[in-house]
């Protein structure tokens, strides 16, 4: 067995099925939850004294919700925003006494969950409002909701024509709610210089105007780095708590440099690594053809895993630090790595980092054409390792 097949992380000897617990595994994403608590704290400092809730929705952006919310809340967190009905009735179980926010509202058929998970629906319609409102006229004292209007996303939230209705008869509709938050959201605050920002500030302020007196929130990740003016009463960073850059255009892995800390490490092991000759070809439909005798590694990760298919050719991965680039098509399972310029052929079982200190979540969103968002909300077959706690 020359060098490069020498096993130096034998698998275990045994039959027994392998889990997520179990000693060897082919990948992993290591979750950093004293970095997402250190990302939570550096808003904290930043917003001063406006409140910052932890924004949790799509499994805590793929790093695990049920575990991601209770480290929050330890370090003194005790807002969440989830989007769906289903994901705030999971968390009540993580997080008990913590305020839980429900991005998608109160349809008809939410409510009776909504109410017994004690869950507080971000209200985005006249509609949701007149059930939610309807909800309360059964019970005895108010339910608390969010007002949410939209101030030029023209995706969730009350449009113009519903806020001047809203503005002229709230005392009726607003019957048996008690708005705990009117919110908007921003449609390019990853743009500083971008106009629709300014213009969308000017706009919350003004249906702040139009509606009961309640605290306000606007600004997300992005959004609170353009100001204090953005902060209002509430942020609600979400990605930057998962490791993005919050003064950087998403999905282009450029910008200041990241004040947050990496909190997902994606790793999996080399399962085999072979010479071959030039002119070769590597993996489905041979896009991979070697302009010199070359050494592949192939290594336990592919699209099942979330690594994006789009890295085929393009990508890069960091093996003992070095960058080594996607040779070929990423497979289902597998991608294959050309590390014919390391220094020392690597061995089977090394473990190669797709996502982490080396290959930035900004970086490896922008080889493959996507958004920090998605790279890390795909990460769901990987076996999660949570650090920290
Ligand atoms: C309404 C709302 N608020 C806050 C967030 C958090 O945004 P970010 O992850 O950019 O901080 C989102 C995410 O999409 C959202 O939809």
């Amino acid at each position: 067995m020359d060098a490069a097949h020498r096993p130096r992380h034998p698998a275990p000897m045994t039959e027994a099925p392998l889990s997520a617990g179990s000693d060897f595994q082919a990948a992993r994403l290591t979750v950093r939850l004293p970095a997402i608590v250190a990302n939570y704290r550096t808003y904290r400092r930043m917003a001063g004294p406006t409140a910052v809730a932890a924004v949790v929705k799509a499994d805590g952006y793929g790093l695990g919700a049920a575990r991601v919310a209770p480290a929050l809340a330890q370090a003194g967190c005790d807002s969440f925003f989830v989007a769906r009905l289903e994901e705030a009735v999971a968390l009540r179980k993580s997080v008990p006494q913590a305020r839980i926010f429900v991005l998608d509202g109160a349809a008809p058929d939410a409510v009776p969950a909504l109410i017994s998970h004690r869950l507080t629906p971000v209200l985005n319609s006249l509609a949701q409002i007149a059930a939610w409102s309807a909800a309360a006229g059964v019970g005895t004292s108010k339910l608390d909701a969010v007002l949410h209007v939209d101030t030029g996303m023209n995706r969730l939230g009350l449009p113009g024509d519903e806020l001047a209705i809203l503005s002229g008869e709230h005392a009726r509709r607003l019957a048996g709610i008690n708005p705990v938050l009117v919110m908007s959201h921003l449609a390019c605050s990853d743009e500083p210089a971008n106009s629709l920002n300014a213009e969308q500030l000017s706009r919350f302020k003004q249906a702040l105007a139009m509606l009961p007196p309640a605290p306000a929130s606007l600004a997300a990740s992005h959004g609170a780095m353009l100001g204090m003016e953005y902060h209002f009463d509430l942020v609600r960073p979400g990605v930057a708590l998962y490791g993005a850059n919050p003064q950087a255009q998403e999905g282009t892995g450029k910008g200041a440099p990241n004040l947050m800390q990496t909190a997902a490490v994606l790793t999996a092991r080399v399962l085999q690594v072979r010479r071959i000759d030039s002119g070769s070809s590597v993996g489905y439909a041979a896009t991979f053809r070697a302009k010199r005798p070359s050494m592949i590694a192939t290594v336990a990760l592919g699209y099942a895993d979330g690594v994006p298919r789009a890295l085929s050719n393009k990508g890069f991965a960091a093996l003992g630090g070095h960058r080594v680039p996607v040779a070929g098509r990423v497979s289902m399972d597998l991608i294959t790595l050309d590390v014919s310029d390391l220094p020392e052929a690597p061995h089977i079982g090394d473990e190669v980092e797709l996502l982490g200190d080396t290959m930035t979540l900004g970086e490896v969103a922008a080889m493959a054409g996507t958004n920090e968002y998605e790279i890390l909300t795909r990460l769901r077959r990987v076996p999660r390792v949570y650090e920290g706690q």
